[in-house]
């Protein structure tokens, strides 16, 4: 049996970020994590040979929370290939090299995505991302799906399959029928603005040399001991007065407070006695995954460059409907990374793995051409089979739930807490989020829980 202060339950980076600032104040910390790994959805392995980020890897410059984190652990960061031109394939299957933001479009359509980002940033100006829910007209824009927005702003159906892509494939990875318009526009708040997450420049500007996982590592290593692998936690016992967590292995952890820091749609795996409220129990079942898949094609040279390509290349038509260069820091190989999102990626999961390589690798080969074909390394992100994640990249409300039920999403029950990046406001669904979360969750806690006579502060905040 051991007893702590606080049980965090989850080595993520929300986890372990609240872990650490906890136990820097004073408390005692027992972290709980059910993988054999720390980390979470940021995973960086080695894949025959090459190291790959499986899981979140880029930072853009308003992550500031995360560049801080980044900092404070002696983290490098590197910036994204991105010299020469990006490619688009068109609804009829054409391709087309361009440079800057806007697609090789028609110009009245390229105007009028242009336009379509402006209005919709007039509507992200007035939504506060810690509380969406209070956005004028929050009702209405809530009960509305992304799509069927987009379509009273224009009538141009290839400028709003365009601009749904931004936020559907790209962010949310579920369809856009499937999410509410406010839940759009804090997907684009949260990052500052809708032309930010336009921006592939912005968005996905730099990468940490040696893998983003490596926060959670130096994060876990702070904490020593304190962390235990293999523990999945089954049963949370509360009263007002404190928490039992009992996990695999017959770990046992009384604790004042616990803090749940796993993605929302696995709240219901945890047996909670006496168990959670009524509202927790509603608002839980209207959090759910977007699914993509993140695939990697390594080949022995990055040959796209030598062509003037960047590797960036789009197409809301296309089964990869993103993908980058993604080539390891200081590698002579070279890297793409695609993605297949919502309904793609379940269509892709029907086929065999033969076949699915072979209609992603059509699909880059349509951007880059035939050498595309032939990678020396291949390698899908199934984050749909993770048992302790069950999507990717993170969980959203369906439609009418951010307003229904949001203001609740992070109220504590008992000495019971709920973080991830799910919920947060600023970095919703980042590594950025988690860091804020993180910080702010263990503030709330220490705000309740006073440290002990002989408890000292030891260590870094983060
Ligand atoms: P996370 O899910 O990481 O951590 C929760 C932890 O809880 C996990 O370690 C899990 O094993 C554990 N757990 C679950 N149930 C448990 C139980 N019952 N008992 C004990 N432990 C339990 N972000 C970004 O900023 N830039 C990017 O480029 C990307 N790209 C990207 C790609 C892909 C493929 C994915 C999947 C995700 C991203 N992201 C991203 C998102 C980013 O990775 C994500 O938002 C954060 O890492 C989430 O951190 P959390 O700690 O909140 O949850």
């Amino acid at each position: 049996m051991i007893e702590s202060d606080v049980v965090v339950i989850g080595a993520g980076v929300t986890g372990l970020t609240a872990a650490n600032r906890l136990r820097a104040a004073g408390l005692t910390v027992t972290v709980l994590e059910a993988r054999d790994r720390v980390g979470g959805r940021t995973w960086t392995n080695d894949i025959d040979g090459v190291t790959l980020e499986i899981g979140g890897q880029w930072v853009s410059p308003d992550q500031t929370a995360l560049l801080e984190t980044l900092d404070e652990l002696g983290l490098d960061t590197y910036d994204r290939y991105r010299e020469g031109s990006s490619v688009y394939v068109d609804a009829a299957g054409t391709r087309t090299e361009y440079t800057g933001d806007i697609f090789p479009l028609p110009e009245a359509t390229a105007n009028e995505i242009e336009r379509l980002v402006e209005v919709v940033d007039e509507y992200v100006a007035a939504v506060d991302p810690a509380r969406p829910w209070e956005t004028p007209d929050a009702a209405a824009l809530d009960e509305t799906s992304f799509r069927a927005w987009l379509h009273t702003l224009s009538p141009d159906r290839v400028a709003t399959d365009n601009v749904e892509l931004f936020i559907a494939g790209a962010m949310l990875t579920k369809p856009a029928h499937a999410f509410s318009a406010l839940q759009a526009l804090l997907m684009a708040a949260s990052a500052g603005s809708f032309a930010n997450l336009v921006d592939a420049d912005f968005i996905l500007d730099k990468r940490v040399v040696g893998g983003m996982q490596q926060v959670s590592e130096r994060l876990a290593e702070r904490l020593g001991d304190a962390v235990h692998l293999n523990a999945p936690v089954r049963t949370l016992r509360w009263t007002d007065e404190g928490v039992v967590a009992l996990a695999d292995g017959g770990l046992e952890v009384h604790a004042r407070q616990a803090l749940v820091a796993v993605p929302p749609p696995l709240y219901s795996r945890i047996s909670y006695e006496p168990p959670l409220p009524r509202r927790q129990h509603q608002l839980h079942q209207h959090l759910s995954m977007g699914f993509v898949i993140k695939v990697h094609a390594v080949y022995d040279r990055p040959f796209w460059r030598g062509s003037g390509l960047s590797g960036t290349a789009f197409s809301p038509y296309e089964v990869v409907h993103e993908a980058y260069d993604n080539t390891e820091h200081g590698s002579e190989q070279g890297t793409l990374v695609g993605f297949v999102s919502d309904q793609h990626a379940d269509d892709l999961f029907t086929l065999s793995a033969a076949e699915r390589k072979a209609r992603v690798l059509g699909s880059l080969a349509h951007y880059y051409g035939d050498e595309a074909l032939r990678p020396v390394v291949y390698y899908e992100s199934d984050w749909g089979t993770e048992e302790w994640t069950r999507g990717a990249y993170a969980a959203s409300f369906d439609l009418g739930g951010l307003v229904r039920y949001g203001a609740d999403q992070r109220a504590a029950v008992g000495p019971i807490r709920f973080a991830s990046s799910d919920l947060a406001g600023q970095g919703y669904q980042h590594v950025d989020g988690a860091v804020r979360i993180g910080r702010e969750v263990a503030d709330e806690i220490l705000a309740v829980t006073p440290v002990s006579a002989g408890e000292g502060a030891a260590g870094s905040s983060v």
